[in-house]
């Protein structure tokens, strides 16, 4: 009997790759000297194929920033490589051809603080494709009217000022300017953070619509699991500077391997009934994350 099995998919490179990613930052004592290092990521290793959302979660200090800029290029890494589409990058920015710097982009935690206050929302628009693109005026206000709506604004809302903004539509800008650029891949860094629950909501919402329209894929940032479970197909725990677990998101939530991932679940309040993570102990704390002599938290 001829084997009747289909032929084993292609294999095709995930979008991004990263590969034993590490950054030690300094401590420095007394007179400038280096007594230690703080490694805020650690050998990290995981990869992201095209169109997916993968979250990353710990507890704050855990390494989560450090790890979503030197993928966005903005710290440069001690070591590990990062591969995006098949190439791999230059780790800063600033060496990285113009076409990957639009493609692969870091949301900050307050995006919409990345606006410039004297400038209009249009104005703050059309910078990013002036310094990207050579597209004509014609064609920069079409993309700009297209992502305005697509978060949810109106084209007079363009000759406003920052300031005359509500923090959720600053949000929706501050996405417009990341997305203004078409990127493949976007870091968002606890895009929700100071936000009343109902904008969160909103924002979050606006964010699962562009990922369904523009087919883009994710990285969501996050200590909040709730935020990661509605939003992430898979999720990546995060404890001082290592992933200590990764897998589908229903997967690590329903039955979490490691113990720093089921405190991370105690820590959820659940409305009614108990809580199936209630009799879990947070475990001691392992290994110290610090290379030097000196502790920094
Ligand atoms: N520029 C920096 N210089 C020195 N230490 C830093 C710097 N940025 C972050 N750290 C340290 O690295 C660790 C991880 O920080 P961060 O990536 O911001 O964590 P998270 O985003 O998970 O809260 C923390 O101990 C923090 O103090
Ligand atoms: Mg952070």
């Amino acid at each position: 009997m001829p084997d009747a099995s289909p032929e084993p998919p292609l294999r095709t490179h995930p979008l991004l790759e990263v590969e034993h990613l590490s950054c030690h930052f300094p401590i420095r004592g007394l007179f400038g000297r280096r007594t230690g290092s703080v490694r805020a990521v650690d050998d990290v290793s995981f990869s992201v194929a095209s169109g997916e959302a993968l979250g990353i979660v710990g507890e704050t200090g855990s390494g989560k920033s450090t790890l979503g800029k030197m993928l966005g290029g903005i710290i440069d890494p001690t070591e590990g490589a990062i591969t995006f589409a098949g190439e791999r990058l230059p780790s800063l920015r600033a060496r990285r051809p113009f076409a990957v710097r639009a493609r692969l982009q870091y949301a900050y935690q307050d995006s919409a603080a990345s606006l410039d206050p004297r400038w209009t929302l249009r104005r703050s628009l059309h910078e990013p494709l002036i310094i990207h693109t050579n597209w004509p005026r014609e064609r920069r206000d079409a993309k700009i009217s297209e992502i305005v709506s697509a978060v949810g604004l109106a084209d007079e809302h363009l000759d406003l000022y920052p300031y005359e903004l509500s923090g959720g539509q600053q949000r929706r800008i501050g996405l417009a300017r990341t997305l203004v650029l078409e990127p493949q891949v976007v870091i968002f860094d606890e895009p929700t953070s100071g936000l009343d629950v109902s904008v969160q909501a909103t924002v979050l919402a606006l964010v699962r619509d562009l990922h369904r329209t523009f087919k883009l894929t994710y990285l969501l940032i996050s200590h909040d699991l709730n935020v990661v479970g509605s939003m992430c197909d898979r999720v990546a725990v995060m404890q001082k500077g290592r992933i200590v677990e990764v897998g589908p998101t229903n997967e690590v939530f329903a039955a979490p391997r490691h113990p720093y991932t089921r405190s991370l679940l105690a820590s959820l309040p659940r409305i009614g009934g108990p809580r199936v993570t209630d009799r879990l102990v947070l475990p001691k704390e392992p290994t110290s994350s610090l290379g030097g002599d000196k502790r920094r938290d």
